[in-house]
């Protein structure tokens, strides 16, 4: 998959995105055939327990992003851009983008928007690096747009969304992620684009969908938003598994022979002796 492959699906067939953050997870979404595989800044929430996820570091994405890419030798993967990457100051924006693809095997970025989106996008992108643009509900500035609501709910907010997306296009983006938009917008959006859509609780018209795996999983228990569908209870499997483990260790079930390393009985005998003549 490259970034002209994955344009091409616009009006062909859907694209299947979603976010892992390690080795096992990157993995199995590789076997399952995924598209793109997101190392999402939700890292701060659903792998570290964060409350913002402002709070994940540049060098905490690339560690995370390393990894996904090590499960992943073969899939399009989409380093997301933290908060301190870009929008404390623009500047570090090119920098941190090409750890992203330099040090962690990224194909693309992805930005949010927020007030200087359109300066940092242009730098990025001008250094040569792929990047999905990120618009509405933006987590990294959620305070500024009225928290983590949906947004382009009145004809106001959704033409400044629908600029915001052209906006991103003429700047090159060769996507664009939408979060938390009514489904009529998003289909708005998605027939002007020339570039996918990929929606997340954005409605079935997107040209692609995303989730949170940790979400899709039942992994996270914190919260879980209304657009995410659950696909399995994970953490109840793991409870369930640790919870056998324990009775197996406390009532000697475990380890049985099947899991224990055997000795030569001669040479155990030869240790008997051994330690009987001190
Ligand atoms: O960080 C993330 O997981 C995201 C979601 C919108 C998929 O950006």
């Amino acid at each position: 998959m490259t970034v002209n492959d994955i344009k091409k699906l616009k009006g062909k067939r859907k694209i299947v995105m979603l976010t892992a953050y390690d080795y096992p997870m990157a993995g199995a979404a590789e076997k399952a055939g995924i598209d793109i595989i997101l190392v999402g800044d939700s890292l701060a929430n659903v792998v570290l327990g964060l409350d913002s996820t402002k709070d994940v570091t540049m060098d905490q994405m690339i560690y995370h992003a390393k990894a996904a890419r090590r499960g992943a030798k073969n899939t399009f993967i989409v380093g997301d851009m933290p908060f301190e990457a870009y929008q404390k100051d623009i500047r570090d924006s090119v920098k941190n983008a090409k750890r992203f693809i330099d040090e962690a095997g990224c194909d693309a970025v992805k930005l949010e928007w927020f007030q200087q989106a359109l300066e940092a996008t242009s730098l990025v992108i001008k250094a040569g690096i792929p990047v999905i643009g990120h618009i509405g509900l933006t987590p990294q500035t959620a305070e500024n747009i009225g928290g983590f609501r949906v947004q382009g709910k009145d004809a106001d907010a959704a033409k400044r969304l629908i600029e915001q997306a052209r906006q991103f296009e003429d700047l090159g983006c060769f996507a664009i992620l939408l979060e938390c938009v009514p489904d009529k917008v998003a289909e708005i959006i998605t027939g002007k684009a020339n570039v996918p859509t990929i929606g997340i609780g954005a409605g079935p018209y997107c040209d692609g969908q995303v989730l949170v795996t940790h979400d899709m999983l039942g992994l996270f228990e914190r919260h879980t938003p209304k657009f995410v569908k659950k696909y399995a209870n994970v953490t109840d499997v793991m409870v369930k598994a640790f919870e056998d483990y324990k009775n197996d260790v406390l009532e000697n079930r475990f380890p049985s022979k099947e899991h224990s390393f055997g000795i030569n009985p001669e040479e155990l005998k030869k240790l008997d002796k051994r330690l009987e003549n001190g």
